[in-house]
């Protein structure tokens, strides 16, 4: 099962589906009514609300995982994306020139996209600075616990300065 609020994800990932694999649009506090052996949150899917949100979140796929089961959370690694933050640039696509800007202020890394293709076009992305620590401290409340993490897809130590990712493997905690 593969889930996400929008519902153009949605209606294009559903071209790959199957018998064994199916999409559903919904919140990520929403419950699918399953059980599963592993929960990915991936590719920084996390993060966009606020942290009563993101304690919900966790709740929701505490609830959804069996006792056995394990949950990867692909987050960026924030204090990378700080350090390395490209402020402004502009991509030329099919004609159209798109202005990006990056900022952050602490709590929230914000990156902005204007264009104009007969009128003027704004979109915010907006996702909460959290550090591994943040992570640790949001799953100790729901007896879940990081039992590894990797800094990148190919799968390297995590390493806060020069991590790209902040790639987590989660599992219920035995006390
Ligand atoms: C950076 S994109 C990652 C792309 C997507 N997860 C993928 O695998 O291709 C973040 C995704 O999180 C989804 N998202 C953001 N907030 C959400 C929420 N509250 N509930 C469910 N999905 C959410 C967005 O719709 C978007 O598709």
């Amino acid at each position: 099962m593969g889930t996400d609020k929008s519902l153009n994800n949605i209606k294009k990932a559903k071209a790959s589906q199957n018998q064994s694999l199916s999409f559903l649009q919904m919140e990520m506090i929403d419950n699918t009514n399953h059980k599963y052996d592993v929960i990915f949150n991936l590719f920084t899917s996390f993060g966009y609300v606020n942290h009563d949100y993101n304690l919900k979140t966790i709740k929701n796929i505490e609830r959804q995982l069996k006792d056995d089961g394990t949950v990867i959370v692909d987050f960026m690694n924030t204090l990378f994306v700080k350090n390395n933050l490209v402020i402004e640039e502009t991509k030329v696509i099919d004609n159209l020139s798109f202005k990006i800007e990056r900022r952050s202020d602490g709590k929230y890394i914000y990156k902005e996209i204007k264009f104009n293709d007969k009128k003027d076009y704004f979109f915010q992305e907006k996702v909460m600075d959290l550090s591994l620590n943040d992570f640790k401290k949001y799953l100790t409340r729901y007896n879940l616990k990081v039992i590894k993490t990797f800094g990148d897809y190919n799968l390297n130590e995590f390493d806060i300065e020069n991590s790209e990712r902040l790639i987590m493997v989660i599992k219920k905690s035995q006390s």
